[in-house]
């Protein structure tokens, strides 16, 4: 019988997903920042994202048979809500590569605020609901490590956003509009991975 349930698979994948796709995008962000204190605080980011992926790989190769490894890092390709969601990440970010344009730099590093600020915590607070009745503290204890570290990346960015909406082109509608699609996307996948099926989380609570 498997010791994990889907919902810790999916959650895991997820954010395993969200912080390798930090460590490659990162560094496109980085190439154009002059200023050295930034230039040094992106570096330690991209360090830590890194290190956030190898964590879970820890959890991975830890606790999750090794005749299902694979399947949780390939749940993103066999899950379809997932699939969509880290499709849409990632292609905001491909967006800037393929296409270097100011206006490309604003979506990318926005995304990046919104991924640091929106996206980690539901699957966050599935693994302290756990730890909260004894349950994967060993986990809980690395998540809480990994959660401090992303809220600093926060603070990063929540400083770099209204530099940037002083230089590059974008609107106060593609704001809102990225801001209100982050969380519709968030509470899609939250019902559907979570649901109401874990003591202490609900779709509304979620909400
Ligand atoms: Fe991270
Ligand atoms: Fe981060």
């Amino acid at each position: 019988m498997p010791l994990t349930t889907p919902t810790f698979d999916g959650t895991l994948s997820y954010l395993t997903f969200l912080d390798s796709v930090q460590t490659y995008n990162v560094p496109h962000i980085k190439n154009s920042v002059t200023a050295p204190e930034i230039a040094l605080c992106m570096a330690e980011q991209i360090s830590q994202e890194a290190m956030h992926h190898q964590s879970y790989q820890y959890i991975i190769e830890t606790v999750i048979q090794s005749d299902r490894r694979t399947q949780v890092y390939d749940f993103w390709r066999s899950d379809r809500i997932l699939k969509l969601r880290c499709k849409f990440i990632a292609g905001l970010y491909q967006k800037y590569v393929d296409n270097s344009t100011p206006e490309n730099y604003f979506v990318s590093l926005f995304a990046d605020y919104l991924l640091e600020g929106l996206y980690f915590y539901n699957g966050f607070i599935f693994f302290y609901n756990l730890s909260s009745r004894m349950l994967m503290s060993g986990s809980a204890d690395i998540f809480r490590m990994i959660n401090r570290d992303e809220l600093s990346h926060v603070r990063l960015y929540q400083k770099l956003i209204p530099e940037a909406m002083q230089i590059f082109p974008h609107s106060r509608e593609q704001i809102y509009e990225m801001f209100a699609l982050a969380v519709e996307h968030e509470c899609k996948w939250t019902e559907h991975i979570v649901g109401d099926d874990i003591l202490g989380i609900t779709a509304n609570s979620t909400k």
